[in-house]
């Protein structure tokens, strides 16, 4: 196994989009940022190097950081931020896991341009369970703002109101060419005539689920999240934020131009729909004639924006490509609310109401608690060094009251509190955790990502998760392994894992307005008695706040 040097400096950049130049924070000057690629089995060691005003962290998405919670990255949950003018190295090594992962900013909404692709090989002297890829390609989805996204963020908080909306989806930093201005600078992919091309698809947008389709180019799914999936077919697919998908394409059509096409599932915050697509233009290498450039290239079928029973399709057919080992038995029993809710505008708004609906502003929760992050040391470091009053252990393993979840209800039964609630898991403890849309406000597609860990997502509803029911829909032969959850609209989803590494783990919806608004806890996992269990010392360069 290769251990991988990298050096991350954080700059601000002159970047165009949409006729209009930024000065955006990147990595290197790059946007997207640097691919990082390993072998399974290889160690990391990226010095990052903060040297723009804000401060950053980088968080590692996906990797499962056994026993190496510092590297982790989550701010205020597992390390102080690197501040301006200073730097951090994270080390950790890819333990089991191959695919597609990826790294992003984790402080405030820097990581709508800091992220990139991880790319993560068969372990030295293996290969593909599926034959070898001629070409591998990774595909960033994201989502662009004409305005600095810190300060849309900033005025979201500010008035309690929804945050504009983004005026891009990108691939691969580019809008495409059905966008002003975008159409010398869209994404062109290339593949092979007659191979197979594998393409790594990660959807890095901040606040949107996405639909992912090319013209007459069928996927066959073979991975998610880094674990290998049993292959399926399908023309869409459908990534929440945080979730990557490793799908391959035959290049077996006419060398022609086709469209790539990432278009909006559900819109976000209830904002109207429109019917703006991103798009990439992929090419055949072997294409021959220049002329083919100026005709149109062929575009695909687009899905409704609403299209559930194609989301719901589409997620049911994910299989471990084995069986799995899944534990029978559970030592913790978990129920817990994921939504949107709203809060009483504070006096300090003065005479200004809030702009949440009917005067209110928008808060979110898991079990009714909107979690707060503290601001002078990180869970983590609170808790290796004893300093009380950081956070307690008392978050609520199921929601204080039970109330219908499909629709409104009146507010007294889910008026959200403030706290920094964590809750505490034995090392080894084998963990289920429902999660269950509260439909609050409206019903949203929440991407549960859970820091540390990889789960088993047993099954999949709508409406009220019922025990008595829906137990017996487990899957508990083949069920897929992610590190993110799309729990359905109006629905619930069920997970499970044990608790194989100590530290501070955050479990958080993926939008990133909604952790913004506090949907989101976090698991101490606690030391077991061997060395192989416990959590390595700090390294010495540990942010302090
Ligand atoms: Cu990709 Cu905590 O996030």
């Amino acid at each position: 196994a290769k251990t991988h040097y990298h050096d991350f400096v954080i700059q601000p950049t002159r970047v165009k989009r949409l006729c209009k130049t930024h000065n955006a924070i990147t990595v290197n000057g790059m946007f997207p940022g640097p691919t990082l690629e390993v072998n399974n089995g290889d160690t990391l060691v990226v010095n990052v190097v903060n040297q723009i005003k804000y401060n950053i962290t980088i968080h590692w998405h996906g990797v499962r950081q056994m026993r190496t919670a510092w590297a982790d990255g989550p701010e205020f949950v597992t390390q102080c931020p690197v501040k301006p003018g200073s730097s951090y190295t994270y080390k950790f090594t890819i333990e089991g896991q191959e695919g597609t992962l990826w790294w992003h900013a984790h402080s405030t909404w820097l990581r709508a341009t800091v992220y990139g692709a991880i790319l993560i090989y068969p372990k030295e002297g293996s290969s593909y369970p599926f034959p070898k890829p001629r070409r591998e390609t990774p595909i960033l989805l994201g989502e662009w703002w004409d305005a600095n996204p810190i300060d849309v963020l900033r005025e979201a908080i500010r008035t309690g109101g929804a945050p504009n909306i983004s005026d891009a989806y990108t691939i691969n930093g580019q809008p495409g060419d059905l966008y002003n201005c975008s159409s010398k600078e869209t994404a062109i992919i290339t593949i092979d005539a007659g191979e197979t091309n594998l393409l790594r698809v990660i959807n890095a947008a901040l606040n949107q689920p996405l639909f992912f389709t090319i013209a007459n180019h069928p996927f066959t799914v073979v991975g998610a999240d880094a674990s290998y999936v049993k292959p399926f077919t399908t023309t869409v697919i459908m990534l929440g934020p945080g979730q990557t998908t490793d799908v391959l394409i035959a290049g077996n059509q006419i060398p022609s131009r086709y469209y790539i096409a990432a278009t909006a599932y559900q819109s976000a915050q209830n904002a109207a729909f429109d019917n703006t697509t991103a798009t990439a233009i992929l090419e055949y290498k072997t294409a021959p004639c220049p002329a083919k450039k100026q005709s149109n290239p062929i575009m695909p079928i687009l899905p409704a924006f609403n299209d559930t029973a194609a989301v719901t399709a589409f997620s049911a057919s994910f299989r471990s490509l084995k069986e799995v080992n899944i534990p029978k038995e559970i030592d913790e029993d978990l129920f817990v609310t994921v939504g949107l809710g709203l809060d009483d505008c504070p006096p300090e708004f003065g005479s200004d109401r809030c702009q949440g609906p009917n005067g209110t502003r928008f808060t979110s929760s898991m079990n009714n608690v909107s979690f707060v992050l503290p601001q002078t040391t990180s869970l983590l470091q609170a808790y290796q060094t004893d300093t009380p009053g950081v956070f307690t252990t008392d978050f609520p393993d199921r929601p204080p009251v039970r109330f219908d979840y499909t629709g409104n209800v009146d507010r007294s039964l889910w008026q959200p509190i403030q706290g920094t609630k964590v809750y505490r898991l034995e090392y080894g403890s084998r963990v289920q955790v429902v999660l269950q849309d509260t439909s609050i406000v409206t019903a949203e597609n929440h991407p549960i990502h859970l820091h540390g860990y990889d789960f088993y997502i047993l099954a999949e509803g709508f409406g009220n998760f019922d025990p008595d029911v829906d137990t017996g829909k487990f899957n508990l032969v083949d069920p897929p392994l992610r590190n993110t959850a799309a729990v359905p609209a109006g629905g619930w989803a069920v997970i499970r894992f044990v608790a194989d590494n100590p530290g501070m783990w955050i479990m958080h919806c993926h939008l990133d307005v909604h952790i913004s608004w506090g949907l989101a806890m976090a698991f101490l996992v606690e030391d077991g008695n061997e060395v192989m269990q416990t959590l390595e010392a700090p390294p010495l360069d540990l942010p302090v706040c």
